[in-house]
C-alpha cells in the first residue's frame, strides 16, 4: 500500500529525516544532531520493516543463510534511513559498496567464490613479475574486493631507491583506479616472512581498515586483522568534521 504495488516485498524502510538529493548522514552531522535523543545516547532515523517469509524464501533462492539475508536487508533498510538510494547507476554502486562494507565490517560476508587459497596463489604469481634488482626481495600481492574482483601487484623497484613501490600498493592504485574503494583481504607473498610494511598498513587503512591480511612464504600461512596490525590507525574518519 504504501508504495502502491500490489505485491509484497522484502524490505520497507521508512526514513524521519530527509538528506539534499546526492547527500548521505555522514554529509549531514547537523541533521542528525537535531534528532539526537540524550538519554537513549541515539538518534531515531526511522523504521524498517523487515518480511521474514521473504527473508526465508530468498535465502534459499541465493543459496545463503537466512541470517545473511536477514543481515543485508537490515543494512539495505538502514542504508536508505541513511540517505542511500538505488536509482540512478551511480548511486546504486555506492549503497552497495556501503552495504558490503558494513556487512563486512559485521562479519557477513558475502560468499564470494574466491578462497584464500586462490587469493594466496594469486599473491605468489604475481610475485614472480616482482622488479627487484636492488634488494633481490620480491613480494607480491592479491587484493580482493568487496565486489568480488582481484587486483595484483608486485614491487617495482629503483634506481633512486625511494621511489620503491610495494607489491600492496601497486594492488590497492590498481584496484582504486578501476573504481574500487572497499577490500575485504590482502593476500602477500614473499619468499620470507613479508608482513605488510608501515606505509603499506596505512595505504590499506585508508580504504578497508578492518581488512584481513593473509602472509605467505614456503608453506607457512599467516593471518592477522589490520586492526591488529596498525593500532591508534589515523584515517580519513580523523579528519571529519
Ligand atoms: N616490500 C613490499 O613490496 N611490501 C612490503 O610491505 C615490504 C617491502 C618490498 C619493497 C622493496 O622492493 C623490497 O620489498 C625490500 O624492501
Amino acid at each position: 500500500m504504501y508504495r502502491n504495488i500490489d505485491r509484497s516485498t522484502d524490505v520497507l524502510s521508512f526514513p524521519l529525516i530527509s538528506y539534499p538529493a546526492g547527500k548521505t548522514a555522514r554529509d549531514c552531522p547537523e541533521k542528525l544532531a537535531q534528532v539526537f535523543d540524550d538519554e537513549v545516547h541515539g538518534a531515531m532515523i526511522g523504521d524498517i520493516v523487515i518480511s521474514m517469509d521473504h527473508v526465508f524464501q530468498q535465502a534459499e533462492e541465493f543459496g545463503h543463510t537466512a541470517e545473511r539475508e536477514a543481515a543485508y536487508l537490515l543494512v539495505h533498510g538502514i542504508c536508505h534511513l541513511m540517505g542511500y538510494d538505488h536509482i540512478e547507476d551511480a548511486e546504486r554502486k555506492r549503497m552497495r559498496m556501503m552495504e558490503e562494507s558494513v556487512l563486512c565490517a559485521a562479519g557477513v560476508q558475502r560468499d564470494h567464490d574466491v578462497s584464500d587459497e586462490k587469493l594466496l596463489q594469486l599473491a605468489r604469481e604475481a610475485m614472480k613479475n616482482s622488479y627487484s634488482p636492488y634488494s633481490h626481495f620480491p613480494v607480491g600481492a592479491a587484493i580482493l574486493s568487496v565486489n568480488g574482483k582481484i587486483y595484483t601487484g608486485c614491487n617495482i623497484e629503483n634506481a633512486s631507491y625511494g621511489l620503491t613501490r610495494c607489491a600492496e600498493q601497486v594492488a590497492v592504485c590498481k584496484a582504486v583506479s578501476e573504481g574500487e574503494r572497499r577490500f575485504s583481504v590482502i593476500a602477500i607473498a614473499a619468499n620470507r616472512t613479508a608482513w605488510p610494511c608501515g606505509a603499506c598498513r596505512q595505504i590499506l587503512n585508508e580504504f578497508a581498515p578492518d581488512i584481513r591480511v593473509l602472509v605467505t612464504w614456503d608453506d607457512h600461512v599467516e593471518e592477522a586483522n589490520l586492526r591488529d596490525l596498525l593500532p591508534y590507525g589515523f584515517g580519513p574518519s580523523d579528519l571529519q568534521v
